[in-house]
């Protein structure tokens, strides 16, 4: 494996970086300064340190991005950008995926990732992994409208599963949900006569939005968020076994 491509993704810096601090002597392997990015490293075997401390290989790779309107949750689309193209090069090309869909017009937290098979744990409807949207609707929601939403509502034939609804005031507020069926939220919100205006979606089972990204800015996840994600994808197995 190249050794820029190692150290990008262990999530320490972008390519660009990577050059710049071999250059300066910043990184070694196996004790000796090396000064070309593009060498080969085995990164099982070979220990890497940067500003001396190692480098430790991860097998996949986890990206939190404040996706912004007009992009579209795939990797890629003939007609619209799509989320990876908002990822530098070198993250562009190692088979991360959006963790999940969001319609082009919503905003907020996107994971992507490389482990699939998390991805396909976190995202089965029977494993009930929660994900809380921020909305605005057009016209006031009334108590009766919250009750309706959080039982249930049909949307096209299909009865959506009790959720949790929490207003801010009348127009404005939270909706958790534990599937996410196509156009969920505002099929939801036209069975109640009302219209979505705003939707962003602001955590996805353990992770939050980190509300320091500007819309389009993505960072990885900190190992906590990662050993959460997969801890969560553990629980929801376990939890489906019961
Ligand atoms: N529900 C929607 O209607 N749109 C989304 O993007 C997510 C959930």
């Amino acid at each position: 494996m190249r050794l820029d491509k190692f150290i990008v993704e262990a999530g320490l810096a972008t390519r660009t970086e990577v050059a710049r601090l071999c250059k300066a002597g910043a990184v070694c392997v196996n004790g000796v300064v090396v000064r070309r990015a593009s060498g080969h490293i085995e990164p099982v075997t070979d220990k890497v340190t940067l500003h001396g401390r190692e480098v430790i290989w991860r097998e996949f790779t986890y990206v939190m991005l404040n996706k912004p309107d007009g992009y579209v949750s795939a990797t890629d689309d003939g007609k619209f950008p799509t989320v990876i193209e908002l990822l530098p090069d070198e993250l562009q090309k190692i088979g991360l995926f959006p963790c999940g869909r969001l319609d082009k017009n919503t905003l907020g937290l996107m994971l992507l990732t490389n482990n699939g098979p998390l991805a396909h744990k976190l995202l089965a409807p029977k494993n009930h992994v929660d994900k809380k949207y921020r909305f605005t609707v057009k016209f006031p929601i009334s108590d009766a409208d919250v009750t309706d939403l959080e039982s249930g509502v049909d949307i096209g034939g299909y009865v959506t599963a009790p959720c949790k609804v929490e207003m801010i005031d009348e127009k404005n507020g939270y909706i958790t949900l534990t599937e996410g069926k196509y156009h969920q939220i505002k099929l939801m919100a036209e069975a109640v006569h009302n219209q979505i205006t705003h939707l962003e979606r602001v955590t996805f089972g353990p992770i939050s939005l980190d509300t320091s990204l500007e819309r389009g800015e993505w960072r990885f996840l900190t190992p906590e968020e990662e050993k959460a994600l997969e801890d969560r994808g553990v629980s929801a197995v376990l939890g489906a076994k019961e």
